[in-house]
């Protein structure tokens, strides 16, 4: 069973969705099940992914992480535990993004290392 804004990927084709609305079916792409993106387990890496939340800002790492074609962060998002906002990134950006709230807990999407919360 889903649970409330977990994110899931194919590992075939590469789509990943969120979970808007909990139901009991299982999520399957390409003909197979969907593989949870779990935001607390990693292979390291954390001193480049962990969220940096700094008033309405947030920015990824205290170091910076790549940005380009192959390697970057996808989208930050951010709650104030009311509202939620996900500001999508693109290859040459800063992995920052600021939101017109102060966030209380973020999220942020590595194409490559997969999903980090703070
Ligand atoms: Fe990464």
């Amino acid at each position: 069973m889903t649970g409330l804004n977990e994110i899931y990927k194919c590992e075939i084709c590469g789509n990943i969705v969120e979970v808007l609305h909990i139901g009991v079916g299982e999520l399957v792409c390409c003909g197979q099940p969907m593989k949870f993106q779990d935001e607390s387990v990693k292979d390291g890496a954390l001193e480049k992914h962990l969220p940096i939340i700094k008033g309405n800002e947030v920015k990824v790492s205290s170091i910076n992480h790549p940005m380009e074609k192959s390697h970057y962060i996808e989208w930050i998002e951010a709650t104030d535990g009311e509202q939620v906002s996900k500001i999508f990134l693109k290859p040459g950006q800063n992995p920052k993004a600021e939101f017109c709230f102060t966030p209380i807990s973020t999220r942020i999407y590595c194409n490559i290392h997969g999903l980090w919360k703070k």
